[in-house]
C-alpha cells in the first residue's frame, strides 16, 4: 500500500539535511532575543544545560525511534509511536507530530518569507538615505497588507505565496532530489555568510560610536551575552526560556526528526550522525547567532539600547538601516548576506515541516510525493493566511504559542516516558547504540531514564503556572502568605482562557479601544478553532488509517 521509497542519497546529505532542519530562524532571531531578555551571560548556563541533559538525550531518543519506525515502514510519528507499545491510543500523541509542523509552517514561512523580500529590497536599495525610523517603519508598513506603501502591492501576500511554492516545488522532488540538494546548497552559503558578518561583528569594536550614541561597543554586546552571571540560576523563568530555546532551536519536539531518521538504513549510524547534526546546530546558535545582531546594533547604538529594544523585529528594523554605514557597495552585500542567510535558514527548516505529513499520506493512504507535497502546500496555505491578513490581531502569535511552544513540550514529554518507560530503556539503549559510530557516554542512560523526564515534567509544570512577572519569589511568598498564586498572562493557564485579554477589554473605558480589543479576542479564538480543526483532522486521518491497516492486516 505504501508508495513510500524514498532515501536518503549520502551520509553527507543526511547530516546536512538534519543540521538544515535545526538550524534555522530561531539560531539568528529568536536566540539572540531570548538570550538578551534573561540577562546575557546568565541565559547561557542554564541553555547549556538544557542542552546537555534534554536536548541531547531528545535527539537521541527521536533519531532511533525514527529508524526503529523507519524499518517496518513508518515515516510520521503516529505509527512511529503505535509501533512502540501495544496500547492503542497512543498513537494519537503522534497527531502532535504532524500538526506541530504544518502550524509552525504557516507562520514560520511567513517570516522566511520577509527575508526574501528584504533580499529583494537589499538588492534594490531601497533602504539607502533613510532615516533608523523610517527603516523601522518600513517594516510596519510591510506587515500591513492593505497598503502598499514599499512600492508592490500586497507585497507580504505575494512573497507568502511564492515562499510556499517555492518550499512545495522543492519537497515535490523528494528527499534527495530536493530537501537535500537544497541543504547542500543553503548549508555552506549560510556559514559563508555568518562568518562574514561574524566578523564584522567582532572587530566593529568601538568604532560605531556617533555623538548620538556616545557609548556604542560591539564588546559590550558580546561581553554581554559571554561573561557568565550565577545568580539566576535558582530562577525558574531563566530556565523556562532556556528549556524553550533549546526545544525550538533543535527542532525537537517536533516530529521532523523521527521523519528525516525514518528514511534512515536499519543498519546505518545514528549516534553519531545526531552528535553532527545537533553539535552544528549549536555552533551556528552559539558562535554565528551571537556575533550577529547584538555586536552589531549595541556597536552602533549602545547596549541599553539594544536591551530596551530586543526583539523580533531587530533583524528587520534595524539591521538594513545599521549596514548603511559601510557604504553602498558592502552595505548591499551585508542586506544579501543577512538576508540570504536568514532566508537558507529558514528554508531548509520549513522544508522539513512538509516532511511529516507528506510520509504520513504516502505511508497510509498510498499518495504520491507529488500530491502529499501539493497537499502540505495546500493547507499551509489555508493556515498561514490568516497569520498574513490578521497579523496585528495577534493570530501569528496563537500559532507560535500553541503550536511552536506548548506543543513541543506536550509531546517531548510523552515520546520521553514511552522511551524510556514503556518501550523500556534497556530495548531503548540498543537502539540508539545499534550501528553507532561513536561510544555513547553510560551516563546517557541513567539520564535518558531520570534526568530527562523529570526534567521536561517541571518545564511543563513551570509553564502550566508560571507566576506573574516570572518571580517564582514573590508567588511562594503570596501563596504562603494566603494570597493564592499569582499566575502570568503567559501560563498557559490564563493564555487557555485569554485572561489577560478579557480583563483588558473588561477594564477599557474607551468604546473605541474596547472594540479593538474584542476584535482581537475573536480573532484569537477564530485560530485557535482553525488550529484545533486542523488537529481534530489529522487525529481522523490517523484513526482512518488504522481502519485500513485493521483490514489489510498490517498491525504491528
Ligand atoms: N529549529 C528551527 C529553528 O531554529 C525551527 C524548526 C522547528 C524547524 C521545528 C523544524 C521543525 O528555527
Amino acid at each position: 500500500m505504501s508508495s513510500n521509497n524514498e532515501r536518503w542519497g549520502s551520509r553527507v546529505g543526511l547530516v546536512l539535511a538534519m543540521a538544515g532542519n535545526a538550524v534555522g530562524l530561531g539560531n539568528f532571531l529568536r536566540f539572540p532575543v531570548q538570550a538578551v531578555n534573561n540577562g546575557g551571560g546568565a541565559f547561557i548556563i542554564p541553555y547549556l544545560v538544557s542542552f546537555l541533559v534534554m536536548g541531547i538525550p531528545l535527539l537521541w531518543i527521536e533519531w532511533s525511534m525514527g529508524r526503529f519506525g523507519g524499518k517496518q515502514g513508518n515515516h510520521s510519528t503516529p505509527y512511529i509511536l503505535d509501533s512502540m507499545t501495544k496500547a492503542r491510543w497512543f498513537k494519537y500523541f503522534g497527531v502532535f507530530g504532524i500538526w506541530t509542523n504544518l502550524a509552525v509552517a504557516a507562520y514560520y514561512c511567513y517570516i522566511e518569507s520577509w527575508t526574501m523580500s528584504y533580499v529583494y529590497h537589499s538588492i534594490m536599495r531601497s533602504f539607502s538615505g533613510l532615516t533608523q525610523t523610517e527603516v523601522a517603519q518600513f517594516f510596519v508598513n510591510y506587515l500591513d497588507v492593505n497598503q502598499s506603501y514599499t512600492g508592490i502591492p500586497f507585497e507580504a501576500v505575494f512573497f507568502y505565496i511564492l515562499c510556499l511554492l517555492l518550499n512545495t516545488w522543492i519537497l515535490s522532488h523528494g528527499l534527495s532530489g530536493g530537501v537535500e540538494r537544497a541543504a547542500k546548497i543553503g548549508m555552506p552559503l549560510l556559514i559563508l555568510f555568518g562568518f562574514f558578518l561574524a566578523i564584522r561583528g567582532l572587530t566593529l569594536g568601538t568604532s560605531g560610536a556617533t555623538p548620538d550614541h556616545p557609548d556604542a561597543s560591539a564588546w559590550a554586546g558580546i561581553d554581554f551575552l559571554w561573561n557568565p552571571q550565577f545568580d539566576s540560576l535558582s530562577n525558574p523563568k531563566v530556565w523556562l526560556a532556556a528549556a524553550g530555546q533549546i526545544f525550538f532551536t533543535l527542532s525537537v519536539g517536533m516530529g521532523t526528526i523521527h521523519c528525516y531518521a525514518a528514511y534512515v538504513k536499519a543498519k546505518d549510524d545514528i549516534a553519531l550522525n545526531a552528535m553532527s547534526a545537533g553539535w552544528m546546530n549549536e555552533f551556528v546558535e552559539v558562535c554565528l547567532g551571537s556575533l550577529i545582531v547584538i555586536p552589531i546594533a549595541a556597536g552602533y547604538l549602545g547596549l541599553d539600547w539594544v536591551k530596551e529594544n530586543a526583539g523580533f523585529g531587530m533583524a528587520f528594523q534595524t539591521m538594513p538601516f545599521l549596514f548603511e554605514n559601510w557604504g553602498p557597495f558592502l552595505a548591499t552585500m551585508a542586506g544579501l548576506f543577512w538576508f540570504g542567510l536568514l532566508f537558507f535558514a529558514g528554508i531548509t527548516s520549513s522544508l522539513a515541516m512538509g516532511t511529516p505529513w507528506m510520509g504520513f499520506m504516502q505511508d497510509e493512504f498510498g499518495w504520491s510525493r507529488r500530491k502529499s507535497a501539493w497537499s502540505f502546500g495546500t493547507i499551509t496555505l489555508i493556515l498561514g493566511v490568516p497569520t498574513v491578513l490578521f497579523y496585528s490581531y495577534g493570530v501569528f502569535d496563537e500559532y507560535d504559542y500553541w503550536a511552536g511552544t506548548v506543543s513541543l513540550v506536550v509531546f517531548a514529554l510523552a515520546e520521553s516516558i514511552l522511551f524510556a518507560w514503556i518501550f523500556g530503556m534497556d530495548k531503548g539503549w540498543r537502539e540508539i547504540t545499534s550501528g553507532a559510530d561513536m561510544k555513547v557516554p553510560d551516563i546517557y542512560k541513567f539520564i535518558i531514564k531520570w534526568v530527562t523526564p523529570f526534567f521536561l515534567l517541571f518545564v511543563f509544570i513551570g509553564s502550566i503556572f508560571s507566576p506573574l512577572g516570572g518571580d517564582w519569589t514573590g508567588a511562594i511568598a503570596s501563596l504562603t502568605s494566603g494570597n493564592g498564586w499569582p499566575l502570568d498572562n503567559g501560563s498557559i493557564i490564563r493564555q487557555l482562557f485569554n485572561s489577560g485579554l478579557r480583563e483588558q477589554i473588561a477594564a477599557a473605558t474607551d468604546p473605541a479601544v474596547k472594540a479593538e480589543l474584542e476584535t482581537r479576542l475573536t480573532y484569537i479564538i477564530g485560530a485557535r478553532i482553525l488550529l484545533t480543526t486542523v488537529f481534530v483532522g489529522i487525529a481522523y486521518l490517523v484513526y482512518l488509517a488504522y481502519k485500513r491497516r485493521t483490514a489489510t492486516g498490517r498491525l504491528s
